[in-house]
């Protein structure tokens, strides 16, 4: 039996296709390459020596979906297909809720057409909005999102909690990630954004190779003790392991599950360029811009559900996922372009 992963040739599918097939699993890729490179799964081939049965389709088409599911023997869903850059939702917001909900809506329909009620979904700590108290626990209410992305996620959530709860045969796995950054060890594998980079660490890093000159820091008089924002980062490695521990999960018949995937650690951007120049002995010139619209001042996890329930902690520390991050740009400078 395999497992099936939408979404696998991206940033956190790849490494998380690594960690299954080192678990033993056998998997099957589907993704429509639209935020991703094909040579991602080549990659993944050269560092587990294995072959990845990969389908180029979409998840809103449901006659690609039937046939892998006719084709293959699956008896689980890791669900990482979507959308996410947050300020681009806000342009495209029909988009957003198309790709993301509808396809999933499709994704699920198939599933239980083939009998496959077994999910494992990649949400987010967004959909803890502007959070009361950190850190965040699971039972932290959720709130109101700042962008058409996080919405979708947080709609989904409901979703698939209303499907598992009308039918108890599904086993329903909500992986709320915080900060997801590192690369895998080799260097083969990372994150590849598409044009400018929106997020902190691959912004850090091509400034680092020289492909942007200087870092704007956004806000630095927020309530934090350098006055910049405060996240949990959180190694893609570690994210990766998560989700082969959540595999596990569905095996004992869960049900619905809630997981926080963080550390418990907050950085501050300002943490994060030390680390990062410590780590790897490159300067990151930086200046003070206006805060980013829609950014909270601080956000980490409680991640001890995660550790009780399925045996699952961090291993990697900042200074790791800063190593590994470089590692990954310098050796591909263009990401998977040649
Ligand atoms: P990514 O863009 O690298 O990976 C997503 C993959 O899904 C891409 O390969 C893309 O081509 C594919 N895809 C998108 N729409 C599709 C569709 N309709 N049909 C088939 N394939 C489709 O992103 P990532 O960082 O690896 O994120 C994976 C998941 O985790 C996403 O759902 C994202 O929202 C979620 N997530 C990411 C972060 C983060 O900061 N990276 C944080 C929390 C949650
Ligand atoms: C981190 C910090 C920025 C870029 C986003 C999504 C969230 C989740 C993870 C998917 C913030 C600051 C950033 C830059 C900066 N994704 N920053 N200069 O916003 O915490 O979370 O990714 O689910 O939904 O919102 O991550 O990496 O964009 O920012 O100063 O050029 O770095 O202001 O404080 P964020 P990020």
């Amino acid at each position: 039996m395999a497992i099936l992963v939408t979404g696998g040739a991206g940033y956190i599918g790849s490494h998380t296709v690594v960690e299954l097939i080192n678990a033993g699993y056998e998997v099957v890729v589907v993704d429509n390459l639209s935020n991703s490179s094909e040579k991602s799964l080549e990659r993944v081939k050269e560092i587990t020596g294995k072959e990845i049965t990969f389908y180029k389709a979409d998840i809103l088409d449901r006659d690609a979906l039937e046939e892998i599911f006719t084709k293959e023997k699956i008896d689980s869903v890791i669900h990482f297909a979507g959308l996410k850059a947050v300020g681009e939702s806000v342009k495209k917001p029909w988009e957003y809720y198309n790709n993301n909900i509808t396809g999933t809506l499709v994704l699920v329909d198939v599933m239980r057409k083939h009998n496959v009620k077994n999910i494992i979904f990649s949400s987010s700590a967004t959909v803890y909005g502007t959070p009361k108290e950190v850190p965040v626990t699971e039972e932290t209410p959720k709130g109101e999102c700042t962008n058409p992305y996080g919405w979708t996620k947080s709609m989904l959530e409901q979703v698939l909690t209303d499907i598992q709860f009308a039918d108890p045969s599904w086993n329903v796995i909500l992986l709320r990630y915080f900060n997801p950054i590192g690369a895998h060890k080799s260097g083969k594998i990372g994150e590849n954004p598409n044009g400018i980079p929106n997020n902190l660490m691959p912004y850090i890093t091509q400034v680092a190779v020289g492909k942007l000159e200087r870092l704007g820091v956004f806000g630095n008089d927020y309530p934090t003790k350098d006055g910049t924002c405060i996240r949990d980062y959180i190694h893609v490695l570690d994210l990766a392991d998560g989700h082969v521990k959540a595999v596990k999960k569905l095996e004992e018949n869960a049900g619905l599950c809630i997981y926080n995937l963080g550390t418990g650690n907050g950085y501050s951007v300002l943490d994060v360029i030390e680390n990062f120049e410590a780590a790897t002995g490159k300067k990151v010139p930086y200046d003070f811009k206006p805060r980013r619209e829609g950014d909270i001042a601080v956000n980490y996890a409680n991640a001890e559900k995660a550790y009780k329930e399925l045996g699952w902690k961090a291993r990697y520390g900042i200074r790791e996922m800063c190593e590994d991050s470089w590692r990954w740009q310098s050796n591909n400078p263009n990401g998977y372009e040649e």
